[in-house]
C-alpha cells in the first residue's frame, strides 16, 4: 500500500522537492498550502507535477489542517510551511503566528492520530545559531538566534520536545542552512540559486552577502525530511544538515566551471550564522543523509534551468 504523504508548504522550494522524492518512492503526495501557484511544482515535477492532489489552506486554522488529514487518510507528515526571514522581518506577528502557531496545530493534530500518523518530520533551521556561536557548532546547541524567524525555529523545536514528552509525539527535524537548487526563489539565502539562473540566461547577478557558510542542495534536505518522515521506531530529534561548507568564492568558481564567464558578483557581512555546523546525530539516529558536492549540485542546478530557465 502506498503511504499518503501530507507536505504542508508543497508550494515551496523544499516542497516540491519533497513531493518529488515521494512520487520517486511510489507513494502518494497530498501538498497543504495556503498558495495557488503550482509553478514550483512544475518546474521539479514536470509532467508529474499533475499528480499532487492539492488542498488551499492555512496552516494556522487547525480545522483545516484536521479536514485534511482525515479526508485524505494521511499517513505520513513533512510540516515545511512557514515564512522565511524576509516575511518575518516585514510582519514579525504574522510570522511568528505561522510559524509558532502553525507547528503547534502540526503537532496537535498528529498526537490525536498517533495510530495512523507515527511522528512529524519538520523543518527547522541553522537560523537557531547566531553568528557568535562557535564554529563548527555543536549540534546540541543554538539557544540564541540572532532573528525573530530563527526564535520562531526555535520554539518549533521546543514544541517538538514538549509534544513528545507530554503526549508521546516523536519528530525528527532539520536544521537547513543554504537551501540551493531548482525553485529556491524566495528567502535571504535564495542568491546563489538565482546567481545560476542569472548565469544560465546570460545576466549578471549580485549575492547579497559574503563568507563562509553551508550549502545544502535541496533535493538532499527533501530526501532527508523524506527518511524522516518514515521513520516510525519512535526516534526524536533535532538535527543539522551535512550540507557543503564553502566561501562564496567557492560557489561562483563552481557555477563558472559550468558557465564561464558567468558576471557574479557579491558584497555584504557574511550571514548570522557560524560558518560551519556539526552535523552527525542524523546519520546515526535515521540514516544516511544524502550529500551531493557543491560542485554536482551547481552542475545538477544549471542543467536543470538549461532545460526549464525558469525560477518556478
Ligand atoms: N530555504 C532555506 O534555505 C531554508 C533554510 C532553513 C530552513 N528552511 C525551512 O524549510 C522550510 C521550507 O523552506 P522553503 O525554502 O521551501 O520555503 P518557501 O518559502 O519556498 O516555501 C514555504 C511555503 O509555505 C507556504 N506557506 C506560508 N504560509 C503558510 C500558511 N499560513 N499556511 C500554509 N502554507 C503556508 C508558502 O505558500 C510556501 O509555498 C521552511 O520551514 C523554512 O523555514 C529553509
Amino acid at each position: 500500500m502506498p503511504e499518503r504523504i501530507l507536505v504542508t508548504g508543497a508550494l515551496g522550494c523544499l516542497g516540491a522537492w519533497v513531493a518529488r522524492c515521494t512520487l520517486d518512492d511510489g507513494d502518494d503526495v497530498v501538498g497543504f498550502d495556503l498558495g495557488e501557484n503550482r509553478s514550483r511544482l512544475e518546474l521539479v515535477l514536470g509532467d508529474d507535477e499533475s499528480t499532487v492532489t492539492l488542498v488551499r489552506g492555512d496552516i494556522t486554522d487547525l480545522a483545516a489542517l484536521e479536514r485534511a488529514l482525515d479526508e485524505h487518510e494521511i499517513t505520513r507528515i513533512v510540516h515545511l510551511a512557514a515564512l522565511q526571514v524576509p516575511f518575518v522581518r516585514a510582519n514579525p506577528p504574522l510570522g511568528m503566528h505561522v510559524n509558532v502557531a502553525g507547528t503547534v496545530n502540526v503537532f496537535d493534530a498528529v498526537s490525536r492520530r498517533l495510530d495512523r500518523i507515527p511522528g512529524v518530520a519538520y523543518a527547522s533551521s541553522a537560523a537557531v545559531y547566531n553568528a557568535s556561536d562557535p564554529s563548527p557548532a555543536p549540534e546540541a546547541g543554538g539557544a540564541s538566534p540572532e532573528t525573530l524567524y530563527g526564535v520562531s525555529k526555535l520554539a518549533g523545536e521546543g514544541v517538538a520536545r514538549v509534544y513528545r514528552a507530554e503526549s508521546g509525539v516523536p519528530s525528527i527535524g532539520l536544521r537547513p542552512y543554504v537551501v540551493y537548487g531548482p525553485a529556491r526563489d524566495q528567502g535571504m539565502t535564495s542568491g546563489p540559486t538565482m546567481a545560476m539562473l542569472a548565469a544560465v540566461r546570460g545576466e549578471p547577478f549580485h549575492i547579497g552577502f559574503s563568507g563562509e557558510a553551508v550549502y545544502d542542495f535541496a533535493p538532499d534536505v527533501a530526501r532527508a525530511c523524506v527518511m524522516a518522515a518514515h521513520a516510525s521506531d519512535g526516534t526524536t530529534g533535532v538535527y543539522n544538515t551535512p550540507g557543503a561548507p564553502a566561501d562564496v568564492t567557492d560557489l561562483v568558481s563552481c557555477i563558472q566551471a559550468e558557465i564561464p564567464g558567468a558576471e557574479i558578483t557579491w558584497s555584504g557581512d557574511r550571514l548570522p550564522f557560524p560558518a560551519a555546523l556539526e552535523a552527525v546525530g542524523f546519520d546515526r539516529d535515521v540514516g544516511a543523509f544524502p550529500r551531493t558536492s557543491l560542485a554536482d549540485g551547481v552542475t545538477a542546478t544549471v542543467a536543470h534551468f538549461r532545460r526549464i530557465p525558469t525560477t518556478g
